[in-house]
């Protein structure tokens, strides 16, 4: 449960960030990638999401982005991502950071979300750079094709490729203005997303992590809180709408 700082902290919060990361969405029956049954326990990150591997094999990099987007279609949002989303509305200056490319913060009803690694429901042409939305489920050819006759990439980051410049500004911006960031069910090793939570500490934010383990920015928060994220947003809902 979290301290009473905390909840006065988020009471009194007057420009909220929250970060998140594949935990958020375990609840919901989305893969993590580093856990137990992670992703990458079972398959190679270097093999399936980079862009050597797209160029290496294409089809076999989209079979498996298929997949995932047959395992993510059914999953509705849990706790967690509807509490993000009724703080969002509750909050005059709210951002939402998310690494997550699976889409349940906004199904969750969350508006203004900053995808720092791209969205799964998103597509890109690799010639023209044009980026827009391809829901076919499952896909129709593999790998897709844009109408220019070029292969389309899923419009995600992918290990070794940069992030997108004018999400980091909206990213770094948010953090250092902020006065209250949660970090969400992240593991905190991807960079640039880890350093997140130290830019706002650093500029003066109170920071809490929730996680169902320690993680490297545990040690620096102002309060590690250990659970379950939909259990423990639920019951930080109950604690700020005072009952
Ligand atoms: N509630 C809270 N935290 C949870 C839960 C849960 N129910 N289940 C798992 N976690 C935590 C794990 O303890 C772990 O710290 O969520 C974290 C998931 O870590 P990762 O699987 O590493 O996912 P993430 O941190 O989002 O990875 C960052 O790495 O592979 C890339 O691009 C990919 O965006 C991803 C990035």
């Amino acid at each position: 449960m979290p301290n009473i700082l905390t909840i006065n902290k988020l009471k009194n919060a007057k420009r909220v960030v929250i970060l998140t990361g594949a935990g958020i969405s375990a609840e919901s029956g989305v893969p993590t990638f580093r856990g137990e049954d992670g992703l990458w326990r079972n398959y190679n990150p270097h093999e399936l999401a980079t862009p050597e591997a797209f160029e290496r094999d294409p089809r076999l990099v989209w079979e498996w982005y298929n997949w995932r987007r047959e395992i993510i279609h059914p999953l509705e949002p849990n706790k967690g991502h509807r509490f993000i989303a009724e703080l969002e509305r509750n909050t005059s200056c709210f951002t939402l950071i998310t690494q997550n490319v699976d889409g349940l913060h906004q199904k969750g009803g969350s508006k203004n979300c900053v995808e720092l690694h791209g969205n799964i429901w998103r597509v890109r042409c690799v010639k023209e750079g044009r980026v827009f939305g391809l829901l076919d489920l499952p896909l129709k050819d593999i790998p897709p094709l844009c109408g220019c006759g070029s292969i389309l990439r899923p419009d995600v980051v992918w290990f070794g490729e940069s992030l997108d410049p004018e999400v980091m500004s909206k990213a770094y911006n948010a953090v250092r203005d902020c006065d209250f960031m949660m970090v969400i069910g992240t593991s905190a090793v991807v960079q640039p997303a880890g350093s997140l939570p130290l830019i706002a500490k650093e500029n003066g934010a109170y920071v809490v992590e929730i996680n169902i383990e320690k993680t490297p920015i545990s040690g620096i928060v102002d309060e590690s809180l250990i659970g379950k994220a939909g259990e423990i947003l639920g019951k930080l809902y109950h604690e700020i709408q005072g009952h």
